[in-house]
């Protein structure tokens, strides 16, 4: 897989200008969605690189993320002129970056993307790392491909603008990556301040966490080990995600991860030792900052069989863990019994009150 470029920038339209440079495009394309339409691209839309650019628009929301509208982008690109010779430009959040990345794999067999995205869960996750995909049969990133963008620019001027429910799905996968990296990096990252964002300060961690993420992807682009260390939180993560969707009351991805990290932390310290201490003050982060998931003892059996399901799974029924033996100690490929994750769920219970 190439490498990827993330430029944290001081300048968004500079730092475009530079990076659409070194591409030697035929047609320059760019891809929003209704909302990154109106209160992204103005902020771009003077930029001398774009001004010949062919605009495709498409609507928001994963409800988008589908077959229907990626053949939409597709017969964009085409009737627009695009050849293997053009340059995508994705900007929005994950949404479009997976969807986008995805068009980009396949329109005349790849072309090269820039992705800018506008969500603290894009910039530290979605955009970075080169999965791209879509949704189908009912199932979440169930077609895709690795697919890096050539250039990741991330603006953080962006989320001055976006709710505390956003900023906090995003910060879900940052603490993520505070505990699969340092105790330095993990403990300031429980220290911010929601009630006065800096937003200096969140930069400079959004940098961390990218560095984060792109040090396990370079040593395990395809998934087969060490990448795993990224599902940390999401086994029973997505589970909380799909039985919240199911009862009509979705959550937003990082909070069901935050979530799920209280479970697979209590996981990690009766499986293999992670501290006590560690494990209640990041417990007390989530808990102040998230809240906490309803449910009782009558849901367990519906957690454990989406669990089941789950496509991080290697074997039929057997459910796939990354614990962390202390901040940073990851251990891949780990199960738990049934028994044992109706304890998690218990567990969940009692600490969230
Ligand atoms: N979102 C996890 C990964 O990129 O592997």
């Amino acid at each position: 897989m190439n490498k990827q470029q993330v430029i944290i920038c001081q300048n968004l339209k500079e730092d475009l200008t530079q990076a659409v440079r070194t591409h030697n495009y035929d047609r320059l394309f760019i891809l929003t969605d209704e909302h990154t339409n109106v209160l992204c691209l103005p902020l771009l839309e003077d930029t001398e690189c774009l001004k010949d650019a062919v605009k495709i628009n498409i609507g928001p929301g994963d409800i988008h993320k589908n077959l229907e509208t990626l053949a939409y982008v597709w017969s964009q690109l085409g009737e627009k002129g695009g050849t293997r010779h053009s340059l995508l430009v994705n900007l929005g959040g994950g949404m479009i970056t997976d969807l986008g990345g995805f068009a980009a794999a396949t329109f005349k067999r790849g072309i090269p993307y820039i992705n800018i995205p506008t969500t603290l869960l894009s910039m530290v996750d979605a955009a970075v790392g080169g999965k791209t995909g879509i949704n189908f049969n009912d199932l979440k990133n169930e077609i895709g491909a690795f697919y890096p963008a050539d250039q990741v620019l991330i603006h953080s001027g962006f989320l001055k603008t976006l709710d505390r429910h956003n900023l906090l799905s995003g910060y879900a996968e940052m603490l993520k990556h505070g505990l699969i990296s340092h105790v330095s990096h993990w403990a300031e990252l429980l220290k911010f301040d929601f009630d006065h964002a800096d937003y200096n300060l969140l930069q400079k961690l959004i940098g961390e966490s990218v560095n984060v993420k792109e040090t396990v992807v370079k040593k395990d682009p395809f998934e087969k080990n060490i990448r795993k260390a990224l599902n940390f939180g999401h086994t029973i993560g997505h589970a909380f995600e799909s039985f919240s969707l199911h009862a009509n009351r979705p959550v937003l991805h990082g909070y069901a991860v935050a979530w799920g990290m209280v479970c697979e932390l209590y996981l990690s310290h009766l499986r293999v030792g992670f501290p006590k201490d560690k494990l209640y003050q990041t417990i007390r982060f989530i808990k102040e900052n998230y809240g906490r998931l309803h449910f009782t003892c009558d849901d367990y059996e519906t957690f454990y069989n989406f669990m089941k399901h789950d496509k991080k799974n290697s074997a039929a029924g057997v459910i796939n863990f990354t614990l962390l033996a202390d901040i940073g100690d990851i251990r891949i490929n780990q199960t738990a019994t049934q028994e044992e994750i109706y304890e998690l769920l218990d567990f969940y219970s009692e600490t969230m009150g």
